[in-house]
């Protein structure tokens, strides 16, 4: 029994955190997955991220989001700072969860890479795909839901909620490209990467989770349901 690894990706402020959280509260009250526990099928469902799903990927994270720290990132650094804490990620947090049958739900995955440091930094794309099968591992996800909302709205959002960090405090171009870059991967990845509407109200946008959600355990898991 190996479990699922869904993903949530999409610009700053799309609602990944919120969505993640409340993805998370729905699937443990779900009839389907009570079943498929007292069958044992399912494990445990762990929320988790990136940066940042593990200790030194936390120390990570504060080195390249902190907005007022005194050093500097380079391009190349940053690339790999976020490599080095997936790669830290997939082994002690992603793999032993999949492999007793649980469900890993994710904040950014391979997919940020691509848009931030591909598409928004301009890093060369093949070397990426490249850096991001040795940071898994060769691990992918099984659902990547794209909150797809415009760059701007998004930071509106995040600018609402508090103090903006490193990335978030980047030029608008930047995260058009970024957008650009996740457009790019939706289109590339049709059956991995499902859109979501993130401009809804919270409650619809978790609706349309939802719903892509359920199809997905009806495929998965079909007649043990
Ligand atoms: N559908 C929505 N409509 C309006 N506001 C929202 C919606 N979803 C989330 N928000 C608000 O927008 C802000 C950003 O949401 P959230 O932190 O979930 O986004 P995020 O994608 O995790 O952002 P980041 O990339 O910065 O981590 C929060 O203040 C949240 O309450
Ligand atoms: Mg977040």
């Amino acid at each position: 029994m190996t479990g699922k690894l869904i993903v949530l990706e999409g610009v700053e402020g799309a609602g990944k955190t919120t969505q993640l959280k409340q993805l998370h509260q729905w699937l443990e009250d779900l009839p389907q997955v009570q079943h498929l526990r007292h069958l044992g099928e399912m494990a445990d469902i762990v929320i988790t991220r990136e940066p940042g799903g593990t200790n030194l990927g936390q120390a990570l994270r504060t080195l390249l989001l902190d907005g007022s720290a005194s050093h500097q990132v380079n391009d190349r650094a940053e690339l790999l700072m976020y490599a080095a804490d997936r790669a830290q990620h997939v082994d002690e947090v992603m793999r032993p969860v999949l492999a007793r049958g649980g469900w890993v739900l994710c904040d950014r995955f391979v997919d940020s890479t691509v848009a931030y440091q591909g598409y928004g930094r301009g890093l060369d794309l093949s070397l990426i795909e490249r850096l991001n099968r040795i940071a898994t591992n060769g691990l992918t996800s099984d659902l990547t839901l794209w909150l797809r909302l415009d760059a701007e709205v998004g930071l509106d959002r995040s600018q609402k909620r508090g103090p903006l960090d490193r990335m978030e405090t980047a030029d608008a171009q930047f995260h058009q490209r970024v957008q650009q870059g996740f457009e790019a991967l939706a289109d590339a990845h049709p059956r991995r990467i499902a859109v979501v509407d993130a401009a809804q109200p919270v409650d619809q946008v978790a609706q349309q989770i939802q719903a892509l959600v359920l199809d997905r355990l009806t495929l998965w898991y079909g007649h043990r349901l």
